[in-house]
């Protein structure tokens, strides 16, 4: 059984499916019939994985399918990445009509997603993430794009796909690691709001129970809910949808420090969310009892929950002083008013802000 979302945007409206068995279940003919189909998969995304879904596309006539795979890493989302694939439907002459699929994690959504928006101008795009990061966050949304010249995803486009297809049974083969930092995406976004969400995940990860695949199902649909609801009503972030950098001001300065070199993207920001709430704790938003709880549900998961001992503060007001000047002099952090509802602060005093990273 999946759970369905419909996300709503200006620029169009489309469904998320969320549940297990969906590659092989999912009847594609009403996309895919008659036209030409690439498929780029990234490369360690499981043979299996792939085989379903082909299977499946060739219930659903298509006029001819193409599949290639590529290399992910932050290196290769780059033009030269996405320059095979350019090539690939080039040379097999696809034209307006044909549809692109990305199947992979956040790498492969943002680079296909960029490459859909771009290919003559813009071609239809089934998004199928397969790691919980990219479930709950990268796929929702249709932020595209590429790093340039040491920046990250500074070049891309705004472009939504037609249909999301999440199918849990592809997250059983990720690394422990990446599935955690997924987990700290659903965290921040129960934390922003909804409170219930949190209590959920408080009641599975505290008591250390095993994740069934329904309880997976239901968070990852409730998490991307949160995602979906915030995109519909901010599409190009204008407003709101900046609430979903809760831990990210943080975050970005701990993976610019040599330090925490090492430290993946969900740790990172699992230990800005913590930073970010004893912030809203020193300016009186939230209580210590709130603040404990959500100490302890990050660190439940295998989160990060302290800085490790050669963590040097110069480092961290240096990399929070980098961003303040490309940011125009002010920093931008989300802070919390309880659990399960986020605000905007502008601009916190320095001392506030060094002083909410002693934990
Ligand atoms: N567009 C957005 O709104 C948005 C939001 C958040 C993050 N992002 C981007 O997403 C990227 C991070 O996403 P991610 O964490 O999914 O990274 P990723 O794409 O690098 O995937 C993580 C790892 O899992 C592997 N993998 C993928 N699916 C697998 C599977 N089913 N089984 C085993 N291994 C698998 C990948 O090869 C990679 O090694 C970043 O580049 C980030 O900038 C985009």
């Amino acid at each position: 059984m999946s759970k369905s979302i419909n996300v709503r945007t200006p620029s169009g409206n489309y469904e998320v499916l969320v549940g297990s068995k969906l590659l092989e279940d999912y009847n594609f003919k009403w996309l895919v019939q008659n036209r030409q189909v690439l498929v780029v998969k990234d490369s360690n995304v499981p043979n299996k994985i792939l085989e379903n879904l082909s299977i499946s596309l060739d219930n659903s006539e298509a006029k001819q399918v193409e599949i290639m795979e590529i290399e992910t890493s932050e290196k290769n989302k780059s033009f030269e990445g996405l320059m095979p694939i350019f090539e690939v439907l080039n040379s097999s002459k696809f034209n307006r009509d044909c549809l692109l699929i990305g199947l992979g994690g956040g790498i492969t959504t943002d680079m296909v997603g960029f490459v859909a928006a771009s290919y003559l101008r813009g071609v239809d795009l089934i998004q199928i993430p397969t790691t919980l990061l990219s479930q709950v966050d990268a796929a929702i949304g249709g932020k595209t794009g590429i790093n340039f010249s040491g920046s990250k995803n500074n070049i891309g486009a705004f472009y939504q796909p037609k249909l999301v297809l999440m199918d849990t049974d592809s997250l059983k083969s990720l690394s422990k690691l990446d599935f955690v930092d997924g987990l700290a995406e659903i965290i921040k976004h129960s934390l922003i709001a909804d409170k219930n969400l949190f209590t959920k995940l408080e009641n599975i990860f505290l008591n250390d129970k095993d994740l069934s695949d329904a309880e997976l199902t239901q968070i990852i649909y409730e998490s991307s809910l949160i995602k979906a609801f915030v995109v519909s009503n901010d599409e190009k972030e204008k407003s709101d949808r900046a609430l979903l950098n809760f831990g990210h001001t943080y975050g970005h300065a701990f993976e610019a420090i040599q330090s925490l070199e090492g430290f993946s993207h969900g740790q990172a920001v699992g230990l800005g969310m913590i930073c970010a709430s004893h912030l809203s704790l020193l300016l009186e938003k939230i209580s210590s009892e709130e603040f404990e709880k959500i100490k302890n549900l990050i660190k439940s998961v295998g989160l990060p929950h302290e800085l490790p001992d050669n963590f040097n503060e110069d480092d961290f007001s240096e990399a929070m002083s980098r961003d303040k000047k490309i940011l125009n002099k002010k920093l931008r952090f989300i802070t919390l008013r309880g659990i399960g509802s986020a605000e905007i602060t502008e601009d916190p005093p320095d001392d506030l802000v060094l002083k909410s990273i002693n934990l």
